[in-house]
């Protein structure tokens, strides 16, 4: 049977507890908090699933740093990914690795070290971008792979989604300073908490055959007050390899909340919704100038939204080659491509200029080139 074992039982550590459940796995999920796994065993979990699920192990992550697991999921906050990873890495490397997102806070601090690791180890380092594993993200792409809609003009993307939603599920934090989510430099605010929208930008970009992005011009709203700093807002004008320019929008204060991506060809366009309504995802297409647009709904609850990522782990340990490295959409590079947006942006906001990012370079902010 396969071991799964979650750090932090938060909820996302929830979410993917019971997603791992639903294959049949054993899940042992840990955290450092004894108050968090309480909550989880008599309030998150039963209150989201129904009731409290005794396969599922609780733990004290030190007990079972050493235990050996085919799949380690990293659940905690930003700022602590990358060291919990590299030190599973050396304890006990699993055969996959999966770290939630963002991958790390914008200093992007450690992240050669893992990438160097991983291969070292052989271990499948992944990054928890779910939904380029959704239904409606399959469509899209089967759509545009089987319909022509003319020269990619310009790709656009956002998730605007107002916090309180988050808030919510955390009914023990009284605001954004009680976590790192009131901290751009932990991996928080818009540009990190909803860096959704970037790495769905990527993920379309790249299926199109139009390249990784090379310049970033963008413009953060602040928020520092009561001891955080975080950005409410954060827009990016992108351009990639080939040419193709687009934006990108993150925000914490839009609701009720849009995610959402654009494909404008010159004869047509595809839409991406999450969430077009209560039940559903969406994609609306239109294949040529003369037609009517067509919608598709697909019918999904949240715990849809970790199925193919959970999937995809399946696959991943059956050996599916064809996924394995930077051909998986949820790869570490393509984690690590999503945090170079992320540096780029805070800086492009901080100096008032494009910045480009030089790939050649790794995943350091050495790859970062502040323009004229
Ligand atoms: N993909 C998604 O849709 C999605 C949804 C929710 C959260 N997330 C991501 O998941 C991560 C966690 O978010 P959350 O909302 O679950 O947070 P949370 O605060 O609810 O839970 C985090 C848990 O990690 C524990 N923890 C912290 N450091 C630890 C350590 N060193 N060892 C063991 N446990 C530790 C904390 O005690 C806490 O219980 C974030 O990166 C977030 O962006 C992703």
């Amino acid at each position: 049977m396969t071991t799964v074992k979650i750090v932090g039982a938060g909820s996302i550590g929830n979410h993917l507890s019971h997603a791992c459940r639903q294959q049949g796995w054993a899940v042992t999920l840990c955290d450092r908090d004894p108050e968090a796994l309480r909550r989880t065993r008599e309030d998150i979990y039963p209150q989201r699933y129904g009731s409290w699920d005794d396969g599922i192990r609780l733990a004290d992550p030190a007990a079972v740093v050493a235990d050996p697991f085919d799949v380690v999921i990293v659940g905690t906050p930003p700022d602590s990914h990358v060291p919990i990873a590299l030190a599973q890495l050396e304890a006990a490397a699993p055969r996959v690795l999966f770290i939630e997102k963002p991958l790390c806070p914008p200093d992007l601090d450690g992240c050669e070290d893992l990438q160097r690791s991983a291969r070292e180890k052989g271990t499948f380092v992944g990054v928890g971008f779910n939904h380029t594993l959704t239904r409606n993200t399959a469509l899209a792409t089967d759509w545009l792979r089987d319909h022509p809609i003319g020269e990619i003009v310009t790709l656009r993307s956002m998730t605007r989604e107002h916090w309180g939603g988050i808030f919510g599920a955390h009914p023990w934090l009284a605001g954004p300073g009680d976590s790192y989510l009131g901290f751009t430099a932990r991996g928080g605010g818009a540009i990190g908490e909803h860096c959704h929208a970037i790495n769905i930008w990527q993920h379309f970009a790249l299926c199109l055959g139009l390249g990784r992005v090379r310049e970033v011009s963008a413009m953060l709203d602040w928020v520092e007050e009561g001891g955080v700093r975080y950005d409410r807002i954060a827009q990016l004008s992108v351009r990639t390899e080939t040419g193709l320019v687009g934006t990108i929008v993150q925000d914490v204060v839009t609701e009720p909340a849009r995610k959402w991506l654009r494909v404008q060809g010159s004869d047509g366009f595809l839409e991406w919704e999450v969430n077009a309504d209560a039940g559903h995802d969406a994609i609306r297409t239109k294949a040529s100038r003369v037609g009517d647009v067509e919608e598709t709904l697909i019918a999904k609850t949240r715990p849809d939204d970790f199925l193919g990522e959970i999937h995809h782990i399946g696959s991943l340990l059956e050996g599916n080659a064809s996924i394995r490295g930077k051909d998986s959409p949820v790869s570490l590079e393509r984690g690590l491509d999503t945090m170079l947006v992320v540096a780029a942006a805070i800086r492009s906001s901080e100096e008032g200029r494009s910045v480009t990012i030089d790939h050649a370079r790794g995943p350091s902010l050495d790859a970062l080139r502040s323009g004229l």
